[in-house]
């Protein structure tokens, strides 16, 4: 078989342990959705034995709120000192060491609840943001950077997916049944210990990249080593020729900082595509639906919304991987906006269901149906291909600081919206006249252009979806 396309151990070794790093991303995004009511009856109890009086509903709902977004304000920090480690330790050793911050949160916010700290949970879920946010960055580049080029579509795309199960297991794991009670919450935050044990074990047995050792440390004969393994070939004079020249190359860029990304006319065109790649996948709204789905299926009157949210986790997980297997055919960019076109008449469809919600009960049924449409085009395109098109565009000298601009876009995003759905959807009512005139005019089709394709589905899946619900 063509080494270069060859699946081996230990490059299916290599890639699994990292994607451990997306799995506790995916994870912590999907275990606050279910135990939402639970936790907020600790931070109220814990609230009436410290002042002696009941929590108000707006500091609640404030608190509830940080709890949930400020994941996203670590991520902002981690994913923007990605070059900061990788360079110094090696792409293997920044993953194992961010393990440290994965063991401080779970102690956090599993210890939370016996020392009835509110503060902790916080504490912790920014912690554990900071990790996430490392991961995003130090995932994709390490697995670009050891997977051979005729599979790094289908193989970037395990990060990917390495999230959504993540997502899949905090949604199971939240039933009441299993972890999601009054009882257990804190072993459910606590779980991603385990997680990281188990990667802290493994990463040693893995290589590291062998684009790090020859293009940064120039160690010619290891990296030479880690192809052969990587590769199951004895020759890989192709592969190293290859990273030679890219190493020629960096020498004549030195190295190349992120106000370089944006000033040099060779990295502006590249670095604008991956932030509006990242925004696109953001602003389309969708960690609105896997942040508080639960929440939103209850008010769209679905009779059984914890369910309704492990069946959006069970579609999601399904289209990652048809997208694993369609997107070294199909092509990145018409993945990425036949993705975003899915999801805008998705949105659609779940503004007409949610409309018509007091007339026909069966447009509950709807709802659920345009919420699952929008999770499986989203994991077509607009779900794994910007994590590992940075990784692609970019060659070894500009791609640290291109994968941290890149990360930080996305968590800022990610962000904005985490913290203002809940506020949108408390004040939807008053704009439903003006949302109704937004899906009305994204309805004419604008130019071929990614960004208008992404204003329009923020502004349609967004804001339609959360007016809707409170109808
Ligand atoms: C992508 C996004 C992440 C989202 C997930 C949903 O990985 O970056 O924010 O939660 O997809 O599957």
């Amino acid at each position: 078989m063509d080494s270069g396309k060859q699946i081996t151990f230990p490059l299916l070794m290599s890639v699994g342990t990292a994607v451990i790093g997306s799995l506790q991303f995916g994870y912590n995004t999907g275990v606050i959705n279910a135990p939402q009511k639970i936790i907020e009856n600790f931070i109220n109890e814990t609230y009436r034995d410290r002042y002696q009086e009941p929590i108000s509903e707006s500091f609640l709902t404030a608190i509830w709120s940080i709890s949930v977004s400020i994941f996203s304000v670590g991520g902002i920090f981690g994913s923007f000192s990605v070059g900061f480690f990788v360079n110094r330790l090696g792409r293997r050793n920044s993953m194992l060491i961010a393990n440290i911050l994965a063991f401080i949160a779970a102690a956090l916010m599993g210890f939370s609840k016996m020392a009835s700290s509110w503060e902790m949970l916080i504490i912790g879920r920014f912690v554990v943001g900071l990790y996430s946010g490392l991961s995003t960055g130090f995932v994709p580049m390490y697995v670009g950077e050891v997977s051979p080029t005729a599979l790094r579509g289908a193989l970037g795309t395990l990060h990917q997916l390495g999230i959504v199960i993540g997502i899949l297991i905090a949604q199971i794991f939240g039933l009441e049944m299993i972890m999601g009670n009054a009882e257990f919450w804190p072993l459910l935050l606590g779980f991603l210990f385990i997680p990281s044990v188990i990667q802290s074990i493994l990463l040693p047995l893995c290589p590291e990249s062998p684009r790090f050792l020859l293009i940064n440390k120039n160690e010619e004969n290891k990296a030479k080593t880690v192809l052969k393994k990587l590769r199951g070939a004895t020759d890989v004079s192709s592969d190293m020729q290859e990273m030679k020249e890219e190493s020629r190359q960096m020498m004549r860029e030195k190295k190349v900082t992120i106000l370089e990304l944006f000033r040099s006319p060779l990295y502006r065109q590249p670095i604008i595509i991956a932030i509006i790649l990242q925004l696109s996948q953001q602003l389309s709204g969708i960690n609105a639906v896997f942040y508080y789905s639960t929440r939103i299926f209850e008010k769209a009157r679905v009779p059984q919304p914890v369910y309704a949210t492990i069946g959006a986790g069970v579609v999601n997980t399904a289209f990652t991987v048809v997208s694993l297997f369609v997107v070294e055919r199909a092509g990145r960019r018409t993945l990425h906006l036949l993705g975003l076109m899915g999801m805008a008449v998705s949105a659609v469809l779940m503004t007409i269901a949610l409309a018509l919600l007091e007339k026909l009960e069966w447009m509950s049924y709807l709802s659920i149906v345009a919420i699952f449409a929008f999770v499986a085009f989203f994991e077509m395109g607009p779900g794994p291909i910007p994590w590992f098109i940075v990784a692609e565009l970019f060659s070894q000298g500009p791609r640290p600081s291109a994968i941290a601009v890149a990360g930080f876009s996305n968590w800022t995003a990610n962000f904005i919206v985490a913290l203002s759905f809940q506020y949108i959807e408390v004040s939807g009512k008053k704009q439903s006249g003006l949302v109704i005139n937004l899906v009305k005019h994204g309805l004419v089709w604008p130019e071929d252009k990614m960004q208008l394709l992404a204003f329009r589905q923020r502004l349609s899946a967004q804001r339609a979806l959360s007016v809707h619900i409170t109808n």
